[in-house]
């Protein structure tokens, strides 16, 4: 039996504990919220996605509203941190030292010196470290990268990624919608569709943003133009939106022979067309969630080193959206480092 502590019971954090229900083996041994409301299950949070039912096992939970007690109290193996990003890199160290595993939901952190920090303390400890960066989980977003990957409509002529959500008002205290604590949408939803463009395509050369900011401070807005040889990729990111609009995730793939439409807000999310074909793809229902917590809980039991999501491929992506900020706050094109 794998033993989570589960940190922060917000909208993701109620995410992920309606997800271990559903997870073999693996068993919540406590959970801490510095809010007692946080930790009364018997209310929704918020959020963009729609949290599953609540069935998880919860009779051998420990409850706490202070981190490093629950640190210090010890009977887990592994920390989920579900908290503000502000607290990723402080939170992650601190459970790495005290001989923990940790799984961080993305943003990996507000820094890129900050992620360097974490991936040395858990180099420097030997234990393991991943990131809740679930594109590279979730199925139609897989399906998308098998395609690119065998070639089989050819060789990729150009890609244009977004996400669209509306104002995150649900966060605790707001925290979301000050920039100096969630790095805005820039970096807080942007950073999905980097990640899944570094997961096709690798690192860029460089990159050509421009943004809007958002009311409390970080761009709620930012386009880029990414430098690929022989292929067009850009982006949006925003989180702009009006209260009533869905989170909408697109991708549109032109291929030498086929083009890939993925879109969320269509009845058949994941659409290819090829000649006078159309095809659509059969998905899992089961969201990123789920397989990125499977294969992190396989990890801990193995003691095998995360390979889809590492902390060094989660550094790497938040290094490019900071140099996207960079790009737009120069108003030119900036190498990626
Ligand atoms: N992977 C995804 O698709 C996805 C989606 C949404 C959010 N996130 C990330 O998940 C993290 C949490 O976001 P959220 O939307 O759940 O925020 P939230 O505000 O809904 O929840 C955060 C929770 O952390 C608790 N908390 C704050 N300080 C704490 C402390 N010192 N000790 C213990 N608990 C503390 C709060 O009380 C709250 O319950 C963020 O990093 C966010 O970017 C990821």
């Amino acid at each position: 039996m794998v033993r989570v502590a589960l940190v922060g019971l917000g909208f993701m954090g109620r995410m992920h504990l309606s997800i271990y229900g559903n997870i073999k083996g693996v068993e919540i041994t406590a959970l801490c919220d510095a809010r007692e409301e946080g930790l009364d299950l018997s209310k929704a949070g918020g959020g963009n996605i729609a949290v599953g039912e609540m069935t998880t096992d919860l009779s051998k939970v420990k409850k706490f509203t202070n981190y490093e007690e629950m640190l210090q109290a010890g009977g887990f193996d592994y920390v989920d941190l579900c908290v503000p990003t502000y607290l990723h890199k402080d939170f992650s160290v601190q459970a790495l030292r005290a001989g923990y595993d940790v799984f961080c939901e993305k943003p990996m952190a507000l820094s890129t010196s900050d992620a360097e920090e974490m991936i040395r303390v858990a180099d420097e400890t030997g234990k393991l470290l991943t990131v809740g960066q679930c594109l590279r989980f979730w199925p139609m977003y897989v399906k998308v990268k098998e395609l690119i990957d065998s070639k089989k409509y050819g060789e990729v002529i150009s890609a244009e990624f977004s996400r669209y959500s509306p104002y995150p008002t649900w966060s605790t205290n707001d925290w979301m919608l000050k920039g100096e604590l969630s790095g805005s949408a820039a970096v807080d939803l942007h950073v999905h569709d980097v990640d899944i463009i570094h997961f096709y395509f690798g690192k860029p050369r460089s990159v050509t943003s421009s943004g809007v900011e958002a009311p409390g401070g970080g761009y709620g807005h930012i386009s880029t133009i990414y430098e690929y040889p022989g292929m067009t990729v850009t982006s949006v990111g925003n989180w702009l939106c009006a209260d009533n609009f869905p989170l909408i995730m697109r991708a549109l793939i032109v291929f030498e022979k086929g083009v890939i439409n993925l879109d969320t807000s269509q009845k058949d999310p994941l659409v290819i067309f090829e000649g006078k074909k159309r095809t659509v793809f059969k998905l899992d229902e089961r969201n990123g969630y789920y397989f990125e917590l499977v294969s992190f809980v396989e990890n801990v039991k193995t003691r095998t080193a995360p390979e889809v999501v590492t902390a060094a491929t989660a550094k790497e992506s938040l290094n490019t959206v900071m140099t996207e900020i960079k790009s737009a706050y120069k108003g030119k094109r900036v190498k990626v480092k």
